[in-house]
């Protein structure tokens, strides 16, 4: 019997409460300690028992693998808000802006050594499998980082190019968590690639989720501030699009907001979504998310799987990519 998507969080959520801490120093694991008891949604760790119990595993079995992804994905985040200048996450103070840049990245150093330690705490027959998927995975994700930061410079980047960028620096972190449930369960290889190819269709989708929240997200309910996307003249879906769409005083608004480096935050992101929104962007981006979740699903009813566990991966796809948070 497969459990629900909130049966796995709580398991996950209260092995994330048992993770013991050294007290010092504490400007570097204080840090850790808060953002890891900020929450989230953790669907990382939520996939990879969910994985694991599809392919008839034991989660338990698969829980300090799956705490690993999850403390993985909060360094990339100490990281990523120093990157992106963010304040805010989780409607709390980023890590940099609480402590300063050298603890968040201190700190994030420390939570990538201690999410390794967990991910291979599995049966020495599956840890170098366990061990390759992960660095391959951290690897891509830097590789897709850095894309993302560089794009910020360009004016030409393409909708294949940024889709690329979104596998890399998100999509195939779910890949990870769902094949890594997969490897623990003992799943052979056609299925292990399936379900990870199910996670990259998703996270494909879940990442233009997040860059559509970031302009039309609800403030009380994303945790982010919105907007930073357009200050950081990120290449996402609507900005590429919006790029090759403009014309007349559109584009020419267009240009100047983006060469603007002193913009006022308010002006620039309200003159920026209404360019969105006259161009048709709001709905096209939610169209692209329904192509990459109809993937994702397209994927799924290959995967050789108990009916059951395919409409609990089915629901947590449809859930994913309707967020609001
Ligand atoms: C934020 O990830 C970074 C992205 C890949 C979009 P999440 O949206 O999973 O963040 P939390 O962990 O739920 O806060
Ligand atoms: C984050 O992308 C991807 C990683 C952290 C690797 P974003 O920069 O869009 O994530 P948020 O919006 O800050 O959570
Ligand atoms: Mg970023
Ligand atoms: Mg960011
Ligand atoms: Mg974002």
């Amino acid at each position: 019997m497969m459990k629900t998507f909130d049966e796995y969080l709580a398991l996950v959520n209260s092995a994330i409460e048992r993770i013991p801490y050294p007290a010092r120093p504490a400007n570097l694991y204080e840090p850790v300690i808060y953002t890891m008891a900020q929450g989230g949604k953790r669907i990382r760790p939520v996939l990879t028992l969910m994985a694991c119990d599809a392919f008839g595993g034991d989660i338990t079995r698969a829980m300090n693998p799956a705490v690993g992804l999850e403390m993985f994905h909060n360094f990339t985040l100490l990281h990523d808000d120093v990157m992106d200048n963010a304040d805010i996450r989780r409607g709390q103070p980023t890590v940099h802006r609480r402590w300063g840049e050298n603890v968040a990245i201190l700190s994030g150093d420390a939570m990538l050594t201690m999410a390794t330690a967990l991910v291979v705490d599995v049966e020495p027959r599956i840890m170098p499998e366990a061990m390759r998927l992960f660095n391959q995975t951290a690897i891509e994700i830097y590789e897709g980082q850095q894309m993302d930061m560089d794009f910020e410079h360009r004016h030409d980047v393409t909708q294949e190019e940024y889709i690329e960028m979104i596998r890399l620096k998100t999509s195939v972190l779910l890949g990870c968590a769902c094949r890594l449930g997969a490897i623990v369960a003992g799943a052979d290889e056609d299925a292990a690639q399936g379900i990870y190819d199910v996670g990259v269709n998703l996270g494909i989708a879940f990442q233009l989720q997040d860059d559509w929240l970031d302009v039309w997200g609800d403030p009380a309910t994303f945790g982010k501030q919105i907007g930073g996307d357009i200050m950081n003249n990120k290449k996402t879906f609507q900005l590429i699009g919006a790029i090759a769409a403009a014309t007349g005083d559109d584009a020419d608004e267009l240009r100047r907001w983006l060469s603007d480096s002193y913009a006022l935050r308010d002006m620039k992101v309200t003159a920026m979504t209404a360019i969105y929104e006259r161009l048709g962007l709001k709905q096209r981006c939610r169209e692209e998310i329904a192509r990459y979740s109809a993937l994702a699903h397209e994927r799924l009813a290959t995967v050789d799987l108990p009916d059951e566990a395919k409409q609990t991966f089915g629901l947590v796809i449809d859930t994913l990519v309707d967020r609001t948070k």
